[in-house]
């Protein structure tokens, strides 16, 4: 195997706090190994269409241009979620959005980039790409980016400990107004088809209910917590829904833009359908794209330097098609294959699920 002289950074998918320490992380072990660093402006944009940046879609990465910014949200190579090489959306000169496989041009804009191999930080669906990329014979490598902890084979993703936290401090603060008010508080938090933000924060927040997509609910249960409150005396409920959760029987709801489809909404049908059930008014926060942004915890950041760190000693190690996952006290390399066959969902005999219902939280059924 040839020797890496020569590396990029891609960012792909929804951004998570941790993006930028990773970048640091990533640009100073290479350094170290004397490898030049490279940030790929856009997922994989900057190499498919390098004349659509001034820069040619390249930012060359060394020390100064990673110093201060691991504190930062967001990433400084910019992402998207709609730039799958091997699906990638084309406007045609009608208007009309055809999706094309471009891996051809991803291919040459890597080789005349000269880049020896790529580090790709994102969830499942650019571990997906980075498996399709390396069977074109480009050495890569996955670090596990997502606020919703889904990612199969890494205990941890880095970005879903700061949007754990975001999410608790905000059922904190629902508490006070909820009581004043005595009022139902829905807090609708993301996670795609995951419970883990909703359910560790409306656990450690000390929401009432908790409503996660592993566990469908019945509305009856639900409203019934609601008035056993009220009985008791405590006139108010925070309810902390996950957006992908669902009714028993029932669908995951989704809001649909331009052909593509999100969670999302689930909070208001709850409140909609509470309002007929129960005596207190019912609110709804969202709290939606709020969870990726800001600072990264510290257990992120030092996640993320550590993942970063990883990536490089792999790929001089001379691994591939691999992904950095976390085996606590350590981090290994699993096959990417492994990663995507499926998605980290929250197991039902888990302590914590377990805890909910010891501390007598409603999940739903
Ligand atoms: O995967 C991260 C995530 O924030 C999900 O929790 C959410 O469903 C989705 O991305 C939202 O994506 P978008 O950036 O397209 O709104």
């Amino acid at each position: 195997m040839s020797k890496i002289k020569r590396i990029g950074i891609t960012t792909g998918g929804g951004d998570a706090p941790g993006l930028n320490a990773v970048i640091r992380a990533v640009t100073k072990s290479a350094i170290k190994r004397g490898w030049e660093v490279f940030g790929i402006r856009n997922g994989f944009d900057g190499v498919m269409y390098p004349d659509k940046f001034p820069d040619g879609g390249l930012i060359k990465l060394d020390s100064d241009a990673v110093r201060g910014i691991s504190h930062m949200g967001g990433t400084i190579l910019g992402t998207t979620n709609r730039g799958n090489p091997f699906n990638y959306q084309v406007k045609g000169p009608d208007g009309k959005v055809e999706k094309k496989n471009l891996s051809d041009q991803l291919v040459d804009g890597i080789k005349e980039a000269k880049l020896d191999a790529i580090v790709s930080l994102g969830g499942d669906g650019s571990m997906a790409i980075a498996n399709e990329v390396a069977k074109l014979g480009i050495r890569i490598i996955g670090v596990p980016k997502t606020i919703d902890n889904d990612l199969a084979g890494t205990v941890a993703t880095f970005g879903f400990d700061t949007a754990f936290a975001f999410a608790t401090d905000a059922i904190g603060r629902l508490h006070s107004t909820a009581s004043a008010h005595q009022r139902v508080m829905i807090v609708e938090v993301m996670g795609r088809y995951a419970g883990w933000i909703a359910l560790y924060a409306g656990v450690a927040g000390t929401a009432d209910v908790v409503l996660i997509p592993e566990i469908p609910f019945d509305i009856e249960k639900v409203a019934a917590k609601v008035e056993e409150r009220n009985r008791n005396g405590r006139n108010f409920t925070i309810i902390c829904t996950a957006e992908g959760a669902m009714p028993i029987g029932g669908e995951a709801i989704y809001k649909e833009q331009g052909g593509i489809k999100n969670l999302g909404g689930i909070g208001e049908a709850i409140a909609e359908d509470l309002r007929g059930r129960v005596s207190n008014q019912v609110r709804t926060v969202v709290l939606g794209h709020l969870l990726r942004g800001g600072m990264p915890t510290a257990r992120d950041r030092l996640l993320s330097f550590r993942f970063g760190a990883a990536a490089v000693r792999g790929l001089e190690a001379g691994k591939s098609s691999v992904m950095v996952a976390l085996d606590p006290p350590t981090v290994k390399y699993i096959p990417l294959e492994e990663c995507t066959k499926r998605i980290k969902v929250v197991q039902l005999d888990c302590d914590t699920i377990a805890t909910a219902r010891d501390l007598g939280t409603c999940l739903g059924d």
